[in-house]
Formats: C-alpha cells, sequence, structure tokens
C-alpha cells in the first residue's frame, strides 16, 4: 500500500461536470489493459467522448448516478479524487433500460469492437435479470495509489444499501481485480463467458435482493 505523507480524508460525495475530466483520467489510469485500450485509444477525440458522455448522463440521466471518493487532505488541502463509481438505478414507473448504456461511440475509437464487447454483456445482463428492477454498477475505479483503503467499498456500499433499501437486486461486470470487491459486499459470481470473436473472459456477479 502507498504511504502518504499525509493521513487521507476520505469524502463520497455525487461527482458533477466539472469532475468529468478527472473521471476520465481515472478510467484510463485504473483501466489499462490492452483490449480496453483497442476499444477506446488514449488520444484526446476518445478521451472528449468519455467528458462528453458522462456530462450528459449526469446533466440528463436521472437513472445515472455518479459518485467519487474525494482525499479532502491531498494537495495540501486542495483535494483530489481518487475513485470514482457510476451507478445506473431504478427509475419510479420505468423498467429497466439495457439499451442506451452509451453514447453513438467515438469516432476514434474501435466501434466494431465496441459493439461487439458491449453488446454482448448488455445481452448476458437481460438474460439474468429479465425486466427485473435492480442496481447496475457500471463503473468503478480506485487510483492505483489509493487502493486497499477503502475507497471502492464506499463507492459499492452506496449501491448496495439502496439496493436493501429498495429490496432489489444488484449487477456488476467484474474485472479480475474487482472480483474481491464484490464478494465482500455480497454479490456472487455468474457462469462466465468469452465475448465472441476475442480471447476475453467476463464474470458478472449478481447480488440478491434481501430476503
Ligand atoms: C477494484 C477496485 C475498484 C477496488 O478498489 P479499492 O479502493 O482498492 O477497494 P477497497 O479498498 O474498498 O477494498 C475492499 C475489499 O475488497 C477486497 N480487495 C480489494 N482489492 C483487492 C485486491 N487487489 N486483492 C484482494 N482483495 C482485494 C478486500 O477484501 C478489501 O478489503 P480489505 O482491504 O479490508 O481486505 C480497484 O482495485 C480498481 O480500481 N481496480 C482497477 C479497475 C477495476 O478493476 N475496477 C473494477 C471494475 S469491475
Amino acid at each position: 500500500m502507498t504511504s502518504f505523507s499525509h493521513e487521507p480524508e476520505l469524502k463520497l460525495d455525487f461527482a458533477t461536470p466539472n469532475d468529468a475530466r478527472d473521471i476520465s483520467d481515472i478510467w484510463y489510469e485504473c483501466f489499462p489493459e490492452k483490449f480496453l485500450k483497442k476499444m477506446f485509444p488514449q488520444i484526446p477525440a476518445v478521451q472528449q467522448w468519455w467528458d462528453d458522455a458522462n456530462t450528459f448522463d449526469m446533466l440528463n440521466r436521472p437513472a445515472a448516478k455518479y459518485l467519487k471518493v474525494t482525499d479532502l487532505a491531498a494537495n495540501d488541502g486542495k483535494g483530489k479524487i481518487v475513485g470514482y463509481a457510476k451507478w445506473f438505478v431504478p427509475v419510479d414507473g420505468q423498467k429497466p433500460d439495457f439499451e442506451s448504456r452509451f453514447p453513438p461511440w467515438a469516432q476514434d475509437s474501435n466501434k466494431e469492437l465496441c459493439e461487439r464487447f458491449f453488446g454482448h454483456l448488455m445481452l448476458e445482463r437481460r438474460k439474468s435479470l429479465e425486466e427485473r428492477q435492480h442496481y447496475y454498477l457500471d463503473m468503478l475505479g480506485t487510483i492505483p495509489a489509493y487502493q486497499r483503503r477503502g475507497v471502492g467499498s464506499m463507492l459499492v456500499g452506496w449501491g448496495t444499501n439502496l439496493a436493501d433499501r429498495d429490496g432489489v437486486e444488484a449487477y456488476v461486470e467484474a474485472s479480475d481485480q474487482g472480483r474481491a470487491v464484490y464478494a465482500k459486499h455480497g454479490f456472487q459470481p455468474l457462469e462466465p463467458f468469452t465475448i465472441p470473436g476475442e480471447d476475453f473472459q467476463v464474470t458478472c456477479f449478481l447480488r440478491p435482493a434481501p430476503k
């Protein structure tokens, strides 16, 4: 675990459009895998696409909840965002929306691969949940220097507490690093699957509704 010259003071808040660039920086720092970079090369146009997509969702989609954890003591007290999550939450009177996770793909992204990858994830989620309301953890990242300090748990716990309150399930497509966090928070692994045409295995986790 990284040691700091200050004692981190972690705070959970909703993120705002002003945080969009920090959030996409964290995404690129947390997800260095070649497969993901193949879909979303880290070039200005694609990072701008992330910023715009996240900003649009923050401003226009009541189901999309962006959370950030800030170390208030970092940068000589100026603060630094060290992790974020995007949850999709149930909205009264609306069926779960499996289709519109992302806007049209960025011009310079690998659109065919994005479509194949995220299209397959969407089909699997729909197969697991059918039309049942659920909390969906769409993104989660803690920058490496702050990992294993409870940041991920703060972000996951926000959604799982609400899922319990509402008596519904929660769902996530887990990375290898994410599995332990999800298991700790009561998620259970489903059967792994491979993305068609790719050597990339995915395990989704479902968290049952409370009895
Ligand atoms: C997954 C991730 C978000 C975890 O964030 P984090 O802030 O380190 O998580 P926490 O400190 O809250 O960890 C909570 C618990 O999860 C488990 N855990 C977390 N990281 C772990 C690891 N690398 N190995 C084993 N267990 C781990 C532990 O039980 C931990 O509790 P403990 O530290 O008290 O033992 C972070 O590793 C990350 O951003 N990874 C890269 C991006 C990614 O894979 N995101 C998930 C997408 S599905």
